[in-house]
C-alpha cells in the first residue's frame, strides 16, 4: 500500500481511477519497480534504472516541488492502492531555462486502458488552470507511437523533430487557450 504524507503542501490530483500524489520517499518501491522494467525504459533511457538512481531522482523531484511548485506525481490506482505509473510537469532536459513538458509512464500490465491519458488530462488541467502556464510541450522517441497517441488525445499538435535528451524527438505542443477551449467543450 502506498500513500503520501497527508501534510504535504503539494497538490494531490484525483481522477475517476487514480490519485496523483507528488512523488515522495514513500513511493520508492513502486517507482523503482516501474523504472527498472526494460519495456518501460525502452524509449526513455534505454536501460533499467538502478536503485541508487531512483533514490537520487526522488530527492531531485522533491527539491523541484519545493523550488517550482511542480514536478513528478506517482499514479496510485484507487482500486488496488498500488503505484501503477508516474508523470510530470517539468522543465525539458531539467533546465529551468527550457519550456515545460508533460510526461508519463505506466506499468506494462496497465497499458491499453486509458490510464495515461486520464492522468495526463489531470496534470495538464492543473498546469493550465491552476499554475496558468502558457504552453506545454511533450517529447518522445520517434518510434514511441503509444506515447505520441497520448499527446494527440490530449489535444496536442505535432510541432516537428527537435533534439532533446540527446535524441531527435517528436515534439508536440498545446497552448493554454487551446486547452481552455477544449475544456469548455467537454
Ligand atoms: C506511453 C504509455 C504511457 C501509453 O500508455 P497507453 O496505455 O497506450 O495510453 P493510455 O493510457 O492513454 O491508453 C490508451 C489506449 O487504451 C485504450 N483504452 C481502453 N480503455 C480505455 C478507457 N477506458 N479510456 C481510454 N482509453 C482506453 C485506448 O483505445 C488506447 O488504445 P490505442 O492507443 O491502442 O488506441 C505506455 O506505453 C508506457 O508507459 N510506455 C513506456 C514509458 C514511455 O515510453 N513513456 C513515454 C515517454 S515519452
Amino acid at each position: 500500500m502506498t500513500s503520501a504524507d497527508p501534510s504535504t503542501p503539494f497538490p494531490v490530483l484525483r481522477t475517476a481511477r487514480l490519485r496523483l500524489e507528488p512523488l515522495d520517499d514513500c513511493h520508492y518501491d513502486g517507482l523503482q519497480h516501474l523504472n527498472s522494467m526494460p519495456e518501460v525504459m525502452r524509449y526513455i533511457s534505454g536501460r533499467p534504472e538502478t536503485a541508487a538512481e531512483t533514490v537520487a531522482i526522488i530527492a531531485r523531484v522533491k527539491d523541484n516541488w519545493r523550488t517550482f511548485g511542480y514536478g513528478w506525481w506517482a499514479f496510485i490506482d484507487h482500486a488496488s492502492g498500488q503505484l501503477i505509473g508516474a508523470g510530470c510537469i517539468q522543465h525539458l532536459a531539467r533546465d529551468a531555462a527550457n519550456p515545460l513538458e508533460i510526461g508519463w509512464r505506466l506499468l506494462p500490465a496497465t497499458w491499453g486502458q486509458g490510464y495515461a491519458s486520464e492522468a495526463a488530462r489531470a496534470m495538464a488541467g492543473h498546469a493550465f488552470e491552476v499554475l496558468r502556464v502558457p504552453r506545454l510541450l511533450a517529447v518522445c522517441n520517434q518510434d514511441n507511437s503509444a506515447s505520441a497517441r497520448v499527446m494527440q488525445r490530449l489535444g496536442m499538435s505535432y510541432r516537428g523533430i527537435e533534439r532533446w535528451y540527446d535524441i531527435d524527438t517528436s515534439v508536440y505542443a498545446i497552448e493554454r487557450e487551446a486547452w481552455l477551449a477544449r475544456a469548455a467543450l467537454n
